[in-house]
């Protein structure tokens, strides 16, 4: 079932099968991380500019800070060619039904040619690791995995962005293979191209997000299913990713070090900030939340 209007919401989030958190964190290396082409705005003037030593660092603390928080961590090798691999989240839709233990994933087929080959990299993984794999789409289709869709923390409901990435219609099939309600969230704003960008979801309750991203459905809906939505400041979201935060365990968020107003935000509404210099990706147009990919 796809949802595009808050009126025709027939559900309340407490009905809908719980979800476990996912304790298993995929980081990919930077080994081959560059930007050499542009298909995104942040990427705009930062071709040839990326300081590898400097990104290697830089992912190695997010590693480290994924380790500190006790999470079991696997990481696959970058591929020489492939110069947004880095960025894991994005290629495909890992699931679990509780009830069943069953485990499949979407494969995503990428918006840009330069990141299609990404993709056979991680079905090979998913499927050694006993998923089911679910190739979907063809021509027009286009879908970007956890880049746009997001999983509701502790319930089987998915959040889809679309607009830039992932068109609507992706959603239909991905509803029907692994029988879960999703709500549609259009995004209006290139700089907010994924919807990992202008929504994180923190806990059951409570999200933040960059309201400018999203039209006044999408508002509504959020508001609908969500008790509290941390709003974060424009300048932090559109320049330095500061929605493109995770939260791993319902604590603390990894989050784009000088962010100043949203840090103090997300700490005075209980959660444990904890600032990462993502710099070097922020360059590609990614930061933390799509440096790594949760899965059970
Ligand atoms: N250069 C990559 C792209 O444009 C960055 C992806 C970042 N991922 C994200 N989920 N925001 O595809």
């Amino acid at each position: 079932m796809l949802y595009t209007t808050a009126a025709a919401l027939d559900f309340e989030r407490q009905d809908l099968p719980a979800l476990p958190q996912p304790a298993k964190v995929l980081l990919t290396t930077p080994d081959h991380f560059d930007v050499q082409y542009v298909i995104n705005p942040h990427m705009e003037g930062h071709i040839g500019d990326i300081d590898h030593a400097q990104a290697r660092k830089q992912w190695e603390a997010v590693k480290d800070a994924y380790a500190q928080l006790d999470l079991n961590i696997a990481v696959m090798a970058g591929a020489e060619g492939l110069l947004d691999m880095v960025f894991c989240a994005n290629q495909t839709l890992p699931s679990i039904d509780p009830a069943t233990g069953q485990k499949d994933v979407i494969l995503s087929r990428m918006h840009a040619p330069e990141r299609s080959p990404e993709v056979a990299h991680y079905a090979a993984y998913f499927e050694a690791a006993g998923y089911t794999v679910h190739a979907l789409y063809d021509d027009p289709h286009t879908f970007e995995g956890m880049g746009d869709a997001l999983w509701h923390a502790g319930r089987r409901l998915l959040w889809g962005g679309y607009g830039f990435r992932t068109d609507a219609a992706a959603y239909e099939p991905i509803s029907d293979t692994l029988d879960v309600p999703i709500v549609l969230l259009r995004l209006d704003d290139p700089d907010f191209y994924h919807l990992d960008t202008c929504l994180s979801i923190l806990d059951e309750s409570t999200a933040l997000i960059y309201p400018g991203a999203f039209d006044d459905e999408g508002l509504r809906m959020l508001s609908a299913l969500f008790d509290t939505l941390i709003k974060a400041d424009e300048q932090e979201a559109r320049d330095l990713f500061a929605v493109n935060a995770h939260c791993p365990d319902g604590q603390h968020v990894l989050i784009q070090d000088g962010c100043t107003h949203t840090i103090e935000a997300l700490r005075n509404a209980g959660f444990t900030p904890v600032p990462l210099d993502t710099s070097e990706f922020l360059k590609a147009g990614g930061s933390v939340f799509c440096m790594k990919l949760m899965y059970w």
